[in-house]
């Protein structure tokens, strides 16, 4: 078996989502996960790491890769284990979540329709554990197929195994180890829909002009209602490049919360049963960062927890936008941020 062939300094700026410039030492594309032994045999040959890239929608490049940049691209959606209800749909790591999402809900299958219009691939998704409107990929998730670095042999994770939290999983406490080649979901025909968060349900019943949608509430219907939602608060990365939300929400001690709620009634929070989850969208509002512009990167106009690649900004200018805004929460508030895209290239060690 040839393993596909490599390209030498490779601009990375197509295969981010924040639209950074950065290059590749080497490059290769991968469609087969048989072809990933050799390709890191390539990678060992040249004394080089080997990252891998999904769709880009959730890395921060802050210098050129000095890498064997891997581009997941085995492609691939087939059922199995077909049942009365439910069915588990298997996809292959570098499918694009999104056509995913519509395809499961257009075929009548419930589980992933609230995670329409997240970007980036099938096989990324675990590795945040991707999540919106109430739902996050651990409600479906069967199992993960990845190549075992540490083992040197294939593998399948249990969602146990993936240790799930909130934008949380193994992949990002054991960076590198585990190359995912895809996922199973198990998706069903009549599970509930999650319809409670925010303005979903309202939403959801003015486009079906009812409540119960006279049977017209479909998986399809909610995916298009939160891709609507969506589309009115988050940018569109090929016009405005971004990488979804810039930080995670932040869960603080009861007892912070309760100070913080005193000072700040109005301020949104989330039950998380030890703690109390708060909005960083709102905390950034709140210090006056909505719509701010630096010369080249900026923060959304709609929504504070997503930073803009407005004009050829570089990884480093969004860093030290992100660096200021951390500060001023953390004044402010006294929460400290963390980010949620990893930073790879330049000096940064990798964090994926
Ligand atoms: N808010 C503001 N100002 C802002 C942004 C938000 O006041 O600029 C307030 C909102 O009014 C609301 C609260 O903060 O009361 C929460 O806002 P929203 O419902 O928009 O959600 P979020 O907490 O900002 C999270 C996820 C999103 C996901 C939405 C919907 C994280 C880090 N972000 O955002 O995920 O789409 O909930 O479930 O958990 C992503 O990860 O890239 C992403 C977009």
């Amino acid at each position: 078996m040839t393993a596909p062939a490599l390209r030498e300094g490779v601009s990375l700026r197509p295969f981010n989502t924040l639209g950074l410039d950065a290059r590749a030492r080497y490059f290769a594309a991968l469609g087969q996960s048989r072809e990933l032994p050799g390709l890191l045999a390539r990678a060992d040959d040249l004394g080089l790491p080997a990252l891998i890239l999904g769709g880009g929608s959730n890395l921060l490049f802050a210098g050129d890769v000095d890498a064997l940049v891997i581009h997941m691209a085995i492609r691939g959606r087939r059922w199995e284990q077909v049942e009365d209800d439910t069915a588990i749909l298997a996809l292959g790591a570098g499918e694009p979540w999104h056509e995913a999402v519509l395809y499961a809900a257009g075929a009548g299958y419930r589980g992933i329709e609230n995670l329409a219009l997240i970007p980036g691939t099938a096989g990324a998704a675990p590795v945040q554990n991707i999540g919106a409107y109430g739902v996050e990929l651990r409600d479906t998730l069967v199992s993960v197929s990845a190549w075992d670095t540490a083992l040197g042999a294939e593998c399948h994770l249990s969602a146990e195994e993936c240790r799930f939290g909130y934008r949380d999983s193994v992949f990002k406490h054991e960076p590198g180890r585990y190359i995912i080649t895809g996922i199973r979901l198990r998706l069903s025909r009549s599970r509930p829909f999650s319809l409670d968060y925010g303005d979903l349900r309202h939403c959801l019943e003015q486009r079906l002009g009812s409540s119960d949608g006279g049977g017209r509430l479909t998986p399809r219907a909610v995916a298009e209602t939160v891709m609507a939602i969506r589309r009115d608060k988050l940018p569109d990365p090929s016009t405005l490049p971004n990488a979804g939300s810039f930080f995670k929400n932040p869960v603080v001690d009861r007892a912070v919360f309760e100070g913080l709620k005193a000072r700040y009634p109005d301020m949104p929070s989330y039950d998380q049963g030890e703690g109390v989850k708060l909005a960083a969208g709102w905390l950034i509002d709140q210090c006056g960062w909505k719509g701010h512009r630096d010369a080249r990167v900026g923060v959304h106009s709609r929504q504070a927890l997503v930073l803009i690649n407005h004009a050829g900004g570089s990884g480093a200018d969004l860093l030290d936008l992100a660096r200021r805004i951390r500060a001023s929460v953390e004044e402010r508030f006294g929460v400290a941020l963390e980010m949620e895209p990893g930073v790879v290239g330049g000096s940064e060690p990798p964090t994926r």
